[in-house]
């Protein structure tokens, strides 16, 4: 799966007879699982017709800022259209609009959304060579770098006009390559592995029965799903839940048993740059399992527990490069159990989640949570959605770790 699936992706059209080309470039698109809106210059329409573009990005096609044909007009809000997009790649980029984009000019709603863009931006010029040249287009890339915006150079070979050499807008299939590699590339945690553990433990009593808790997996998988979003390669194991995750860079390996995670883990942890255990692992076991399904018989029923290992503590024991982060889960005494916890087991950070706090907790969509590393440094997050903490907490690690 690709880097770009889930990611909205806006692509501005401009008036150059490669316009021809965005068919083929929204497919390959929507091909790798992003969303895809168009907004068009009004010039770019007698190269290719906002009906092709429309039915291949399964989204209405933009192109001015009303919609002139109906009589209550309707706003094009290119302030929407820009906060929506991830990526913002203007392809083919002519002479003209580059122009006007290095120097404000926003006399349609491509530059109008332009402008208002907050996301990365990506430009592949396409001209004919002497233009592509022209030290007026040579300053209009120029400027657009320097804007923090990436330019797809335009390849060699025959033009339009029949002349050849540079200036032909890059391939659908290679525009797709370089934006993905070019994201990949400036991801934090570009090559590093991580490891995750999520859910619950299931501990059985007999074949039908076992002793678990109510945690979600949500925590976990959302860390995973911002670790790979970060660039990193991540191995979750999880514990049963109802979450699902499809990622490119994320294997999941499913265990019930917290003994099953235990060894799931250690198969994975040598290779690991950064650990993660998030998951409510069972404290205790039933000593014996039952073969067969406990009758009931007297009225009541002792069940012997033993402890489960401790998978955290057992990486605190052996690691040796790796970025160890443990969780806590504390209704008392919080900072000074959990600062205890990191110096017991061994880590590099702890995630004190306090029950004291509302909207904090296993169900919840919500989290609120307070970090403390290994040099004392404690940072109290408000609550936010888990999808929030995992991001907060993802960025304080690539702070230690790519420090
Ligand atoms: N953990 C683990 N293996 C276990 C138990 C816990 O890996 N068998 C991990 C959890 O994933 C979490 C951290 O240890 O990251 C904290 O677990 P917690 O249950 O809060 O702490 P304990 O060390 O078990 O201490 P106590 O139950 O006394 O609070």
């Amino acid at each position: 799966m690709s880097i770009l699936s889930g990611k909205n992706i806006l692509l501005g059209i401009t008036g150059g007879i490669a316009a021809y080309k965005t068919a083929s470039l929204v497919r390959l698109f929507i091909k790798s699982g992003a969303n895809v809106k168009v907004v068009m210059t009004p010039s770019s329409k007698d190269f290719i017709t906002p009906l092709t573009l429309s039915t291949l990005s399964k989204n209405p096609v933009y192109s001015s800022f009303t919609n002139e044909e109906d009589d209550n007009a309707i706003w094009n809000n290119h302030v929407d259209l820009g906060l929506w997009a991830d990526i913002f790649i203007i392809a083919p980029a002519t002479a003209n609009t580059m122009s006007k984009m290095a120097n404000g000019v926003c006399d349609n709603l491509l530059l109008a959304t332009y402008l208002s863009a907050k996301c990365p931006v990506y430009f592949a010029p396409a001209m004919d060579l002497d233009m592509y040249k022209h030290s007026s287009t040579l300053q209009s890339f120029e400027k657009l770098n320097a804007f923090g915006n990436t330019m797809i150079p335009a390849t060699s070979g025959e033009l339009a006009s029949g002349l050849v050499g540079e200036g032909r807008m890059a391939e659908p299939e290679d525009i797709i390559t370089f934006i993905e590699s070019d994201i990949l590339g400036k991801l934090p945690l570009r090559g590093k592995k991580v490891l995750i553990t999520a859910g619950p433990t299931y501990e059985a009593i007999d074949p039908v029965r076992f002793i678990g808790n109510h945690s979600s997996g949500k925590m976990g998988f959302e860390i995973a799903k911002a670790a790979a979003n970060f660039g990193a390669e991540v191995v979750l194991v999880t514990g049963p839940t109802y979450q699902k995750i499809n990622h490119s860079l994320i294997r999941v390996i499913p265990v019930t048993s917290a003994q099953e995670m235990y060894q799931e883990v250690h198969t994975y942890f040598e290779t690991t740059d950064i650990a993660i255990l998030s998951a409510a692992v069972a404290d205790y076991k039933p000593k014996e399992v039952a073969d067969q399904k406990i009758k009931k018989k007297s009225s009541a029923l002792t069940l012997e527990l033993e402890k489960t290992k401790d998978i955290l503590a057992s990486l605190g024991e052996i690691k040796k490069h790796q970025y160890l982060v443990g969780f806590a889960l504390e209704t008392n005494n919080e900072l000074e159990n959990a600062k205890g916890k990191l110096k017991r087991k061994n880590l590099n950070l702890i995630v004190l989640n306090s029950l004291n706090d509302k909207g904090a907790g296993f169900k919840s969509d919500t989290n609120k949570v307070t970090l403390i590393d290994d040099s004392g440094e404690i940072i109290e997050f408000k609550l936010k959605s888990k999808g929030e903490v995992a991001i907060d907490l993802l960025s304080k690690i690539i702070s230690q770790v790519n420090a």
